[in-house]
């Protein structure tokens, strides 16, 4: 067996409903993952949700309920939510299984025994909304701290702290010597900046548990819960061990659950993951404590850290009491996830923030969703229906050339991960193939008998045309792309990208009714 193609989100606070940026995020992971999968590699793509910490304890308070029973119940929705969008995601991992206990508890043994903490007592400002100690450069010119810190009282505690300085050089030689290690590049040069100019502090990785109950206890001190941090990037391991990865199971001496016995019978090979996406709010954690926390494992580091911009809605930040949201299911149900998909990818690289608008949205929906790709397909569809009674014409290379150009340089995107430069090209493809239509107009040559080879020639480019869009658009809107290969009566999946090239489609073969992929919507204004 070979290693798998392994990508993961980051695992989000259960503390309420998904929101925009979470769906954002899942959408571009979704869409590398099937580009990969579509490109002929094996995939495993990995979400869930991060489940310990204060921020859930009191959202289940707020409920009047206990931290696991609001967990297992609202787990639900999400697990939904990750429906919803279409996602081909391989697991769903929560920091409350018993196969995350297993493994985190096992690295704080092995980090413990090794000698990788100490405990320390630390005296400072206390922020209990924040769950952190505030230091003097965090008051602000008057003195006070900021309101987002909410009651901010002097403590003095003990706790358990990881060392991290003596990691540092490595981690610069590291990251300079793999300039993918942290994409894009600005995120890269902010920690290559922030690791180089100051020393690195030792991170606590504990909370005494009389002030928060909900975590890992330390195996080594039942006084202490493991810090919500430390718990949470372990996901991604943990979730490889029910899963059966020899690698981690060999490295941590750990033993998949028994409840998990059945996948991890599998013994799939998943670490080191290919790609962690994440928000452009969460590099440092993923970029220096994340490796510095595997390189005391003994585990390999990830290929890739790989993080997104943010979204705004109308140019603010988005926000529940001020209700400038964005609803991800109610665009759903409106327009179709697909609709959903293709917005947010096409209209931001990964790296840049981005700007929700309700009219952008319909305006892409109107301009390249309905009038671009549907109108293409279903003119074509229809004019090979009334001409050729839906049987097609013998093979003619005319487009060949182009769509070769494109299929090539649609991959070399995907390869990349770039997926708004492979939605960017493949729109291209479908403009010059409308123009096509335009220049060549069949529908008046159809009225000519003696051009009924001319005819014949031009509808088989377009229906192959149409095939080959939909196996170029699978990774962002695969429902479309199954719509094209339904109404094209092609057998099989679209996500063939591998082996895509003219002329798969033979002389003779019959098509099916052709119907709008994105009806147009008369808004309300
Ligand atoms: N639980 C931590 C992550 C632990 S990963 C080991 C967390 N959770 S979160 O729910 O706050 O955020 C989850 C992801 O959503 C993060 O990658 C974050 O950047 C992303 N986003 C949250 N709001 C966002 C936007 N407005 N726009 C785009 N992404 C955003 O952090």
């Amino acid at each position: 067996m070979s290693k798998k193609f392994y990508v993961t989100t980051a695992i989000d606070y259960l503390n309420g409903e998904p929101h925009l940026g979470h769906a954002y995020e899942k959408i571009i992971t979704d869409g590398i993952a099937r580009a990969h999968k579509s490109l002929g590699e094996e995939v495993f793509y990995l979400t869930g949700l991060d489940e310990h910490g204060l921020k859930v304890q009191q959202a289940a308070q707020a409920k009047g309920m206990e931290p696991k029973e609001y967990c297992d119940e609202l787990s639900q929705s999400w697990k939904a939510f990750a429906g919803a969008l279409q996602l081909i995601n391989n697991d769903f991992i929560r920091t409350t299984e018993p196969r995350h206990y297993a493994v985190v508890s096992a690295i704080l043994q092995k980090l413990w025994d090794q000698g990788d903490f100490y405990k320390s007592s630390y005296k400072g400002y206390y922020s209990t909304r924040a769950e952190t100690f505030l230091t003097e450069d965090d008051r602000q010119p008057d003195g006070s701290f900021d309101a987002i810190y909410g009651d901010v009282v002097e403590l003095e505690e003990d706790n358990y702290y990881f060392t991290l300085s003596k990691h540092q050089q490595w981690l610069i030689d590291h990251i300079e010597a793999n300039p993918d290690f942290i994409q894009p590049v600005t995120r890269r040069n902010e920690i290559l900046g922030f690791l180089k100019n100051q020393e690195l502090k030792d991170l606590c990785i504990s909370r005494p548990a009389n002030r928060l109950q909900w975590g890992i206890p330390l195996p080594f001190d039942p006084d202490y819960v493991t810090y919500v941090w430390f718990d949470a990037l372990i996901n991604y391991v943990s979730a490889t061990l029910s899963h059966g990865d020899p690698l981690v199971q060999k490295i941590l001496k750990v033993q998949p659950p028994e409840e998990d016995a059945e996948t991890a019978a599998k013994g799939l090979e998943l670490w080191p993951a290919d790609i962690h996406v994440i928000g452009k709010d969460i590099v440092r954690f993923h970029s220096v404590y994340w490796p510095i926390m595997l390189k005391a494992m003994g585990l390999p580091l990830p290929k890739q850290v790989l993080a997104h911009g943010w979204w705004q809605k109308d140019g603010d930040k988005m926000s529940k009491t001020t209700g400038n949201i964005v609803d991800p299911v109610a665009v759903i149900e409106e327009w179709g996830v697909d609709a959903f998909r293709f917005y947010v990818t096409r209209e931001l690289s990964i790296g840049p923030d981005g700007n929700w608008t309700d009219e952008g949205f319909q305006a892409r929906y109107d301009a390249e969703l309905a009038n671009g790709l549907g109108n293409l397909v279903n003119r074509s569809l229809s004019m090979l229906k009334r001409y050729r009674k839906s049987e097609t014409p013998a093979v003619s290379n005319e487009l060949e050339s182009l769509a070769t150009e494109t299929i090539t340089q649609v991959k070399a995107a995907y390869q990349d991960n770039q997926l708004q430069k492979a939605l960017q090209l493949t729109w291209a493809f479908i403009t010059k193939i409308n123009q096509y239509i335009d220049e060549t107009a069949p529908f008046k040559i159809a009225k000519d008998p003696e051009q009924a080879g001319r005819l014949d020639e031009i509808l088989y480019n377009l229906v192959e045309s149409c095939r080959i869009l939909a196996v170029l658009i699978w990774p962002i809107i695969p429902g479309t792309a199954q719509k094209i290969f339904d109404q094209l009566q092609i057998e099989g999946t679209p996500a063939t990208l591998a082996e895509l090239k003219w002329g798969g489609i033979s002389a003779g073969h019959v098509t099916g009714k052709p119907s709008p992929l994105f009806p147009r919507k008369e808004t309300a204004k």
